[in-house]
């Protein structure tokens, strides 16, 4: 179903919002289930417990692969462009991608991988990345895509954490001019899972790696013992599709869980209506599947959309500037969807990058990740979509799955910086602190939701009651977002930002208790405090206030350790861009550490801290603001 005016849009979110479940119902009737469902909901926010289409049985891959094969076989599927800009680059057909899963399925089953196994993804964007998540729905494994920026030990954590059998990786990834040993990290992973019983490697590069007898196999032998036919598990539709580890405000990054069905009704709908995609239109994604956005709007929604979807193995600077601009222009790309940290970089470069490039295919330009800031939009809006093609800000996160908060393109009436209106289905509502819904418009507030969409969190992977707690107890009978937000005259909704311990740097989830653990492995460090500043580029960036046993006699090698620290323990995207070294940290009476005061020294405001006097010595304060000052 595609919503094609506004009037249409209005009518179809009265409909979702009175009857939910003859709404939803419509549209799962689109796909093909091996059994229907008896029941469409049922749901409870107070002891978690949400499912939909109960009972009805399916298998995702026969809705993104097989319905295409026996329509449109010869269709582009995947367009792969790799880091190199060559003229050579690959396009797989609706068929052959069957074929590849299908095969690749039989591998995973001649490794002795079963339905409700977990299996680990650790690879670069290329398309067997997907072909292995898609092999794993097909025979009914939870796959876990873990981001390959992340380090061994986080790896390790999350391997154990959801007890994968099997892991699936590369011998190296190309990511611009450097060359990264990726199965090197999985072998220093590997040391410390012993659940892991097979290590299948896709060969990316020379393949001049360590195999470990009985254990590792190449991805290119594997497939020669695998003919191209598998028939797809029969699976619930609750059954877990996948894991996906996100970061929350304590502890470690915990588990989110995503059903089968209510996933994919609603990424193919969300993927349809917000990029309007057409039937011959090129789609583009920049994100990495290792994040819930390549998930939902690289492989599952396109590819349930029967799309064809560009898949980009390179980053947005190398060789220069105008490679994104370059690639759009050689596949003649009509929808692109990016963040805003990318739009922001390549702002910084100047025009002579776009000028070259015939952009004119371009239709619709998305963004997501983050809020994205007015000077960023209209950059993006004028210089890319050349002031015809509009921008969707799509609000959503890794637990709810899909797009939740959107402009529908060319329907909606965009307003630079909001991410306008909630999608059908979607019913999100500001609330007080106290929990209290804050009625009408021209306010703000903290936004939850409602009530249940398809394709929500279901649970955190071994641990239900952290879910619970995480995002069902702030707010009794609600979904808290994590999210602050402002809803204007007209209704339209403005995300301002995390309310809680997360920083959101370069679109990239990051909890600060998190980059404290890792901070803390340091020998020197007695303890640590982490909050998120305003970053030009990243959106936001880590500001560390360490406490050492003993003032440091080498500071700029300290400070260098501690990087290597936080690289070492979770991975190169959490290093802090200032670490500032202080005697003591602001604490209340009963230690708790007032992190308000943190945040506005390391945003550079100290005009007006607020009240300090409840603290256990007021003196400090005036310390760490002297120490900040000599940092700028
Ligand atoms: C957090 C979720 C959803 C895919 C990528 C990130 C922030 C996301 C927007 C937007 C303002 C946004 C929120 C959210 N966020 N999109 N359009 N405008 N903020 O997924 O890693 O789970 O992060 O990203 O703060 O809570 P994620």
């Amino acid at each position: 179903m595609k919503i094609k005016s506004f009037e249409e849009y209005l009518s179809t979110y009265r409909k979702s919002v009175e009857d939910p479940e003859a709404f939803w119902s419509g549209i799962a009737q689109e796909f093909h289930w091996r059994k229907l469902w008896k029941k469409t909901l049922s749901w409870d926010f107070n002891d978690l417990d949400v499912q939909w289409f109960i009972g009805g049985k399916l298998n995702i891959t026969e809705n993104c692969l097989d319905r295409h094969v026996l329509t449109h076989p010869d269709k582009v599927a995947i367009i792969w462009e790799s880091n190199e800009p060559t003229d050579i680059f690959v396009k797989i057909t609706y068929r052959e991608l069957y074929e590849k899963v299908c095969q690749f399925a039989n591998v995973l089953k001649n490794n002795g991988v079963k339905k409700g196994d977990r299996v680990c993804i650790y690879m670069p964007m290329v398309p067997e990345a997907a072909v292995a998540m898609l092999a794993c729905a097909r025979i009914g494994a939870i796959h876990s895509v873990v981001f390959a920026g992340f380090s061994a030990n986080s790896l390790a954590d999350r391997i154990n954490d959801a007890q994968c059998n099997a892991i699936i990786t590369s011998d190296i990834a190309y990511r611009g001019n450097k060359t990264l040993e990726i199965k090197q990290i999985v072998d220093e992973a590997l040391q410390k899972t012993p659940s892991i019983q097979r290590c299948i490697v896709y060969q990316r590069g020379e393949g001049k790696v360590n195999m470990v007898e009985g254990r590792d196999t190449w991805w290119h032998e594997e497939i020669k013992k695998a003919n191209k036919e598998f028939e797809a598990e029969e699976m619930d539709s609750e059954d877990p599709l996948f894991i996906l580890y996100t970061s929350g405000s304590t502890g470690k990054p915990k588990g989110v869980v995503h059903s089968t069905g209510g996933y994919m009704v609603y990424t193919k709908f969300t993927f349809e209506n917000v990029f309007q995609y057409e039937e011959n239109d090129v789609y583009w994604c920049t994100a990495d599947v290792g994040w819930i956005t390549g998930h939902s709007y690289i492989v599952y929604g396109p590819l349930l959309a029967g799309a064809t979807v560009l898949m980009f193995e390179g980053i947005p600077t190398y060789p220069d500037a105008g490679r994104f601009w370059r690639v759009i222009a050689k596949h003649r790309v009509n929808i692109f969807y990016t963040a805003p940290t990318a739009i922001r970089s390549l702002m910084t470069f100047g025009e002579e990058f776009i000028t070259p490039y015939n952009l004119s295919t371009l239709k619709v330009l998305g963004s997501v990740g983050e809020p994205i800031n007015e000077e960023a939009w209209q950059w993006f809006y004028k210089n890319i979509g050349k002031s015809r093609c509009p921008i969707v800000d799509t609000w959503w996160q890794t637990e709810t799955g899909g797009i939740m908060i959107s402009p529908l393109p060319r329907i909606t009436v965009q307003k630079p910086t909001f991410a306008t209106l909630p999608l059908p289905g979607v019913q999100p509502i500001v609330v007080d602190n106290n929990g209290k819904e804050i009625h009408g418009n021209g306010v703000e507030g903290n936004l939850c939701i409602k009530f249940p969409w398809p394709s929500m969190i279901r649970t955190t992977y071994g641990d239900h009651e952290r879910c619970k707690q995480n995002y069902f107890a702030t707010y009794k009978g609600l979904y808290f977002t994590g999210d602050g937000c402002k809803r204007d005259e007209d209704g339209y909704y403005r995300i301002t930002g995390r309310v809680d311990d997360v920083i959101n740097v370069s679109g990239h989830r990051i909890g600060t208790a998190e980059v404290e653990n890792a901070i803390n492995q340091h020998i020197a460090v007695v303890e640590s405090a982490v909050v998120g500043y305003p970053h030009d580029i990243k959106g936001q960036g880590i500001y560390a206030f360490v406490i050492c046993e003993s003032k440091p006699e080498n500071e700029e090698q300290f400070k260098k350790e501690v990087l290597n620290v936080v690289t070492r323990e979770i991975g190169a995207i959490a290093k802090p861009d200032i670490i500032q070294v202080v005697e003591g940290l602001p604490k209340t009476r009963s230690g708790k550490i007032m992190r308000r005061i943190l945040r506005k020294i390391a945003e550079g405001d100290t005009s007006n801290l607020g009240d300090i006097t409840t603290l256990l010595d007021p003196t400090i304060v005036e310390s760490i603001k002297e120490g900040a000052a000599a940092l700028r």
